[in-house]
């Protein structure tokens, strides 16, 4: 969702932010600009559309410029358009400026400062800039009438501005919306995201809400709102550039599909100590001893591996657990136990709706324990511990591998909780996971069988059903979401008793219904429920694990642990939707209207 970039120095920068922006494409975006200095003033160069088609644009004009500042958006204010894409410039034109979030009294602002200016745009941004040139009007100060603009905002903001008459300076700022500034030698970048420029830099410096910071060719300088300079060391960020490329695979999603083996393997090496315990962090393990009730805070994807996770530290630990949707739990919070420990599960770290509830549980003290693939990102920096998921980077809009580095990574929290309690049974998370890992790649393996299983239940639909009990149904909303938000079919995953409560209505003949039998205690009844529904003529379809199959079965899995199951029977799922909007010819990689880093509210 809207990523920056910003560069200056002494290349050509054109080049830098164009391949900056190709980086954040994944975050998804529907429209895209440029903004460039020279000594003949600011150029814009803006497109709906793809950065494919900015490229073409940029690539007519061949002005020299060794600054500038570049913007992928995802609409919140006004239509995806040329107008309202980034860069804004103010009315003179001397202030351009670009912008990821959304400000909240951006009316407020208008009616009393820019009462006299014609807004070129719909958005919220370009008040931003208009004000900034407002205040420069009475202040004859840049950096003063920057840093008042500022502190008039109400809301989340990354922005990075630059001055027509000042070839030195890129302007920062950054309020709830994730931004970083790269160091180089006799460069600096700025970046939403450090994949953007982590070809030219990995050593970044982190922002915390309310900073300003001065960014020249030679230096930066980082400044609270109220002036005073602040001292802070960079980090080395830890990525091969190589993990961001798909190689030869046509899309990264299939790419991260095959991953998920590596990745579980990978999550045993990083949880296991020399004497083949669990390795984890002495005051996670402390946290999660005094608990007396833990609560799940994550959103999509996140949240149905949250919902898995709840299970494990319920049956394992014994330590109750309830799992919310984050931008439901903002604003309508439960009664709260005593000794709450808060889990917030995030792919990318900066979903907006699960930082909105962080915030608020640390105003009331509360103890909070972020899961994400990005150990650098706001919702890691602000919980008390971190645990990482050492996927490598998702760059997918639909999430895949993260989802089971998720349930994976819940599964050893959860077993080591219930070691510390002397708890004891018969479920070694990590040796299960090495079999689960093998079960993934015999899985992937059964790509021209799933690709045309998707052809015969998906090629025509337009809805379709995934069924389930226990696990299973927490597997079937994940694969209904992966179908839908890539294939854009409507789908749903219902818990398999339950259809009969009234969405049998929809089953008509032919209506696809995916049903996952992996759980001995309910394979009867599933399969019942599967009957109901052929008879009322569906196109059914059964999945079922090694030892729980029946003549008939589309696909049988390797037998895993059966808590486990989540982590194998989501593969076909994942595959199925993959194969499907690949046969729809849809964009697998960057569906419409969705963003991977969901950053606003
Ligand atoms: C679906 C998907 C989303 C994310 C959700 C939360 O494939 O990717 O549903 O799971 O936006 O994102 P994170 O995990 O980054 O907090």
């Amino acid at each position: 969702m809207c990523g920056i970039v910003g560069y200056i120095g002494r290349n050509d920068t054109k080049e830098v932010l164009l391949n900056g922006l190709e980086k954040l494409e994944y975050r998804g975006y529907d429209s895209a600009g440029i903004a460039t200095l020279s000594n003949h003033g600011v150029d814009v160069f803006k497109v709906k559309g793809r950065i494919a088609a900015l490229r073409e644009k940029v690539a007519e004009d061949d002005t020299f410029s060794n600054m500038g500042i570049g913007h992928t958006r995802w609409a919140t204010h006004g239509a995806p358009s040329v107008e309202n894409a980034h860069p804004h410039q103010s009315a003179s034109g001397r202030f351009t400026i670009v912008h990821n979030g959304v400000i909240e009294n951006y009316q407020d602002i208008r009616k009393q400062y820019l009462a006299d200016v014609n807004l070129a745009s719909e958005t919220d941004t370009e008040v931003i800039v208009q004000l900034v040139e407002v205040l420069y009007g009475e202040l004859n100060d840049v950096s003063a009438a920057f840093r008042k603009a500022i502190e008039l905002l109400k809301g989340s903001y990354a922005v990075g501005l630059i001055d027509a008459e000042d070839q030195e300076t890129i302007y920062v700022a950054k309020n709830r919306s994730p931004l970083l500034v790269g160091l180089g030698d006799g460069f600096n970048v700025v970046a939403s995201d450090s994949m953007a420029t982590l070809k030219v830099t990995d050593r970044y410096l982190e922002l915390e809400d309310k900073e300003i910071v001065i960014v020249n060719r030679d230096y930066v300088e980082v400044q609270k709102l109220n002036g005073k300079v602040v001292d802070r060391d960079p980090f080395t960020v830890e990525l091969d550039a190589m993990d961001m490329e798909k190689g030869t695979y046509p899309h990264f999603m299939l790419k991260e599909i095959e991953e998920q083996p590596l990745v579980i393997r990978k999550i045993i090496q990083e949880y296991q100590d020399e004497n083949d315990e669990i390795k984890l962090d002495e005051n996670i393990r402390r946290a999660m001893g005094e608990v007396d009730r833990i609560y799940i805070i994550a959103a999509g994807t996140s949240y149905h591996a949250g919902l898995v996770g709840k299970q494990f530290l319920e049956k394992l630990a014994n330590v109750p657990t309830e799992v919310h949707i984050a931008s439901e739990f903002s604003y309508n919070m439960p009664l709260l136990s005593e000794k709450p420990l808060f889990v917030f599960i995030s792919q990318s770290g900066e979903t907006a709706d699960s930082r909105s509830v962080l915030v608020k549980i640390k105003e009331l003290g509360h103890p909070a324990l972020t899961i994400t693939n990005v150990p650098g990102s706001t919702l890691s920096r602000e919980a008390n511990y971190t645990l990482h998921l050492h996927a490598g980077p998702e760059i997918a809009v639909a999430s895949t591998k993260a989802y089971t580095a998720q349930i994976a990574v819940l599964a050893i929290l959860a077993v080591d909780t219930a070691k510390a309690k002397g708890l004891t049974f018969d479920f070694n998370p990590l040796q299960e996971l090495g079999i689960v890992a093998n079960a993934m790649e015999s899985i992937t393996d059964l790509q021209e069988e799933i690709e045309q299983m998707s052809k015969d239940y998906f090629a025509e639909t337009r809805n379709a059903f995934y069924i389930g009990r226990g696990m299973d149904y927490f597997v079937a909303q994940e694969a209904s979401l992966k179908l839908k938000e890539i294939s854009y079919i409507q789908a749903e995953g219902f818990a398999g008793g339950e259809l009969k409560h009234g969405t049998i209505a929809l089953i008509e003949e032919g209506t696809p219904v995916i049903a996952l039998a992996t759980q001995e205690n309910v394979n009867l009844s599933i399969r019942g429920n599967v009957q109901e529904v052929a008879a009322r003529g569906a196109n059914t379809c059964i999945i079922s694990l090694k030892g729980l199959e029946q003549e008939g079965d589309a696909m049988v899995l390797p037998k895993v642990h059966e808590l486990l199951t989540p982590l194998v029977s989501v593969v076909p799922m994942q595959l199925l939707a993959y194969y499907a909007a690949l046969h729809r010819d849809c964009d697998v990689d960057k569906p419409r209207n969705l963003a991977k880093s969901v950053t606003v509210e």
